[in-house]
């Protein structure tokens, strides 16, 4: 349906990139997986993203070597920042969440200047990349308990199951990332 509204608005301006956002229902935004990717969408990830996770979004953009940490992949439909469980897609949500405030560390700048609309156009162009979207719905956000109060007793149960959890093999006794198996791992 954004597809045909999109054509809509481009025949009407005769300009392709138009930014007909403002003349489309907040509802009709929603960013669904069953419709084509408008061009603007497309045009507007290929300027702000394509330079680092490519315009086939398989994270090989030509300026993917120069991060320590890669920029990701979308082919694959994995992700990292969720709210969701292990295994789960993203919520869109999450999506706006990362694309807002970046990754720290990392090639992933924040994009708080883009608006609302171009951030939906943005994550609906990351979700056409893998069919995983259209095929599977995310499950719903974790809930995230209250923080303990910080008591010495708590603190001690805390060391207690980062122990008997084996958090240790990797994470190493005082947390330096030196455990027998952290090894294999780089960075
Ligand atoms: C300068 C390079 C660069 C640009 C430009 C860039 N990214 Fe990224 N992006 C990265 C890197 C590197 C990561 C991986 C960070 C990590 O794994 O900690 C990443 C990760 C992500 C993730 C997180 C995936 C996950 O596993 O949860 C999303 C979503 C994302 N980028 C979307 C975008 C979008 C949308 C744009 C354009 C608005 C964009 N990125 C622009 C480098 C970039
Ligand atoms: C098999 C090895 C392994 C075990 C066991 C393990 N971790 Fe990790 N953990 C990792 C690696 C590798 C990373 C870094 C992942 C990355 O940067 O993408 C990590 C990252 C983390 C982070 C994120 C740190 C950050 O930079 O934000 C936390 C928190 C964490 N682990 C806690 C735990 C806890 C608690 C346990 C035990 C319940 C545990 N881990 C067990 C390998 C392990």
């Amino acid at each position: 349906m954004l597809a045909s509204i999109g054509l809509a608005a481009t025949l009407a301006t005769g300009c392709e990139y138009s930014s007909p956002h403002r003349a489309i229902s907040a509802a009709a935004m929603s960013a669904s997986n069953d419709i084509v990717p408008p061009r603007w969408t497309q045009r507007l990830y290929e300027s702000n993203c394509a330079v680092c996770h490519g315009i086939q979004g398989d994270g090989n953009g030509p300026a993917a070597g120069m991060f320590l940490t890669r920029p990701r992949d979308f082919l694959a439909g994995i992700f990292k920042f969720r709210s969701t469980p292990s295994g789960s897609l993203p919520t869109d949500e999450d999506l706006f969440w990362t694309i807002t405030h970046g990754l720290r560390w990392t090639g992933m700048i924040a994009r708080p200047d883009l608006s609302k609309a171009e951030l939906q156009d943005v994550v609906h162009q990351v979700k056409t990349f893998s069919p995983k979207f259209a095929a599977e719905k995310p499950s719903a956000s974790v809930t995230v308990a209250p923080r303990p109060p910080r008591t010495p007793a708590l603190m001690e149960q805390g060391k207690e199951l980062f122990r008997i959890a084996d958090c240790v093999s990797c994470h190493g006794e005082q947390g330096r990332g030196d455990g027998p198996l952290s090894s294999g791992y780089e960075g």
